[in-house]
């Protein structure tokens, strides 16, 4: 989202500005910008030690913010040189947009990256004084390492890096948990009603539920448990919120499951030719028939229907399950399946019961498309 795209600033009177206090010696010092649908977050943590601090910035933030990056880390600590390190969660150019310039502003800055973003970061001809890769998953800290890195894999890149601060306990989780905004409301500290905005950031850029389900439960494993989830965009997450928009996240459908869903809509004529195909060929096969038939997608490769040996006739995608009987669906990596259930003899009455069962499955990861009976 440019700048400048809608409405004039002068509209939007409540705009903080200057460097925004998390919690003490933790900021927000990245631009509020009340024309863009997207805040871009940097924080400045500082670790105070016998009588010394360390600088450290995560995510230095987007070029087109840059001005009010440099101007807000300079009223906060005097000047780029006093930043002594920074961390990037992965290479997106609103993330990394303004590496250099800390790179510049302090020649010995350490830089601490996953190995996978820095893989294709290195090529922006970055110049940190020292480059720390971080380790994967680690569970303490120390003086030269005062975060725990959390991987959250395709969070949304493969290598992205969240950083827990046990001290503080924050969580900088990079674009995981950021939010868009609607034009104005460019407060700090997320409201239950920012959900909407984290919702549709999400389903734009996270590939699916399972990526974010395996982060949301790295991120509940944490010890001691996280208070504060501060993103690289939008609002930063306290309170009863944290707990709230983790089991929200959890259920969240996202990317790859919306556009299945898509797909699924866009092939259901095909879907009901091919069931149709089917009862025609049972019939042809067996003679009337009289069980239950559903198209269904399953997500997770869980079997879920069984058909009794021999109902279904070769080559109409009976698959074979662990117990020896034929499953009509299930096998793992099949995504969409045709069901074809005979309900144990096939009267009217169990065949009802098997949609009734099958129908009741239809949670995120088994969806009925049509059940009915064959013939
Ligand atoms: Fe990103
Ligand atoms: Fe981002």
């Amino acid at each position: 989202m440019s700048s400048g795209e809608q409405e004039t600033e002068s509209e939007f009177p409540e705009v903080p500005e200057g460097p925004l206090s998390v919690v003490e010696d933790c900021w927000m010092v990245g631009r509020r910008n009340p024309n863009s649908m997207l805040q871009c977050n940097t924080y400045i943590r500082t670790f105070r030690q016998f009588g010394g601090q360390r600088n450290v910035c995560i995510d230095p933030g987007s070029k087109l913010d840059y001005e009010v990056v440099r101007s807000n880390v300079e009223q906060l600590v005097g000047s780029l040189q006093e930043v002594h390190g920074m961390t990037v969660n992965h290479q997106d150019p609103d993330v990394v947009g303004n590496a250099q310039d800390f790179c510049e502003g302090n020649p010995e800055i350490e830089m601490i990256a996953s190995e996978e973003v820095w893989r294709l970061l290195q090529h922006n001809m970055l110049t940190p004084g020292r480059l720390r890769l971080s380790p994967g998953r680690t569970r303490s800290i120390s003086t030269q390492q005062p975060f725990q890195f959390v991987p959250t894999p395709f969070c949304h890149f493969r290598g992205a890096m969240a950083l827990y601060d046990p001290e503080q306990r924050i969580l900088y989780t990079g674009d995981l948990f950021g939010g868009l905004n609607r034009l104005g409301r460019v407060h700090l500290l997320a409201e239950e009603d920012d959900w909407q905005g984290i919702a549709q950031f999400h389903q734009i850029y996270m590939p699916s539920r399972d990526v974010l389900r395996h982060a949301v439960r790295e991120i509940m494993n944490l010890q001691p448990r996280v208070e504060i989830i501060a993103p690289q965009h939008g609002h930063i997450i306290t309170g009863d919120l944290v707990g709230l928009f983790l089991e929200r996240m959890h259920e969240l459908l996202v990317g790859y499951d919306l556009l299945s869903g898509e797909w699924d809509r866009q092939n259901l004529s095909g879907y009901r030719d091919v069931l149709q195909r089917l009862v025609d060929c049972v019939a042809e096969d067996r003679g009337e028939m009289k069980g239950a038939i559903c198209v269904m997608r399953c997500e997770t490769g869980k079997k879920v229907v069984y058909v009794k040996r021999g109902v279904l006739p070769e080559n109409v995608g009976s698959h074979t399950n662990k117990s020896g009987r034929d499953a009509s669906h299930g096998r793992t990596g099949y995504r969409r399946s045709i069901g074809l259930c005979n309900s144990n003899g096939g009267s009217r009455q169990l065949a009802s019961k098997t949609i009734h069962r099958i129908t009741s499955r239809t949670d995120g990861n088994h969806r009925i498309f049509e059940a009915r009976y064959g013939a």
